[in-house]
């Protein structure tokens, strides 16, 4: 079977910076692959070159197996892409459904139908309460759940989550795990950049470790997460050692 996405020998340097150097890897279809990697390691900036934030230098990133590479974010969330950002940012004066119509309108102009979709977008995200809350009034944990939605309502084929549990308590953690494989269930494909390592065990079918931009595993997480170089590019050489 075609993977959903195939990113092959993808590099970009921001000026004397390697941020992703050489980095080839797929998401099967209805799959969840965690993008992990210590800080600074290009997991956004990966994100950013699928989702059409930044051009790659080399390399092609296929939907499908079109090349997609180098597509202007409207094209790529055209294309089937949704994305969450690991800073959200919704529209604060507008209500949580006005804000999920932000997404339908991607896909739909019909505002009456918008409007429909927002509601029962509200309602899987366990927001139906709060469907006319301003955003602003909402909680951090709650924003997340918005930004989630927003990207929902534009349909995607394949979504791209980035740090969606950030700052969050341990039983929303566990909340926006049941949500993600809820979103897996309507056979949304999707890639997860996370730091909290149970989400990631908890959640990915695969993951790939990124290190100073280079690929350096992947696998099941099980698997990955016990490699002496994984360890040693998250706690560095002398933990390594002193486990050896
Ligand atoms: N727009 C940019 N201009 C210049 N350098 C950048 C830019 N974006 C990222 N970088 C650099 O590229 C490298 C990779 O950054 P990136 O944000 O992709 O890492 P990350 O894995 O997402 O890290 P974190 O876990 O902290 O979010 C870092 O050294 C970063 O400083
Ligand atoms: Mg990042």
């Amino acid at each position: 079977m075609t993977p959903i996405l195939e990113l092959a020998n993808v590099s970009k340097r921001f000026g004397g910076i390697q941020a992703v150097k050489d980095a080839s890897f797929s998401v099967g279809q209805g799959e969840i692959l965690g993008l992990i990697g210590p800080n600074g390691a290009g997991k956004t900036t990966a994100f950013n070159m699928i989702a059409g934030f930044f051009k790659p230098d080399t390399g092609t990133i296929r939907l499908e197996g079109k090349d997609i590479a180098g597509k202007k974010p409207w094209e790529i969330c055209e294309a089937g892409i949704g994305r969450t950002f690991q800073l959200s940012k919704p529209f604060g004066d507008l209500t949580v459904v006005e804000n999920l119509m932000v997404g339908g309108f991607a896909r739909n102009r019909d505002r009456r139908v918008n409007r429909e979709k927002a509601e029962e977008m509200s309602a899987f995200l366990g927001m139906a309460a709060k469907r006319n809350i301003e955003a602003n009034n909402l909680t951090a944990f709650d924003r997340r759940k918005l930004e989630l939605g927003r990207a929902l309502c534009t349909e995607p084929k394949l979504l791209l989550m980035d740090e969606v549990v950030a700052g969050a308590t341990p039983s929303e953690a566990g909340e926006m795990v049941e949500l993600v494989l809820k979103v897996r269930a309507r056979g949304i494909s999707i890639l997860i950049v996370e730091h909290v390592m149970k989400v990631i065990m908890s959640l990915s079918d695969r993951v790939v470790v990124l290190d100073y931009g280079e690929m350096i595993a992947s696998g099941p997480p099980k698997e990955v997460v016990s490699q002496p170089a994984v360890l040693k590019a998250y706690f560095g050489e002398r933990y390594v050692q002193s486990r050896a």
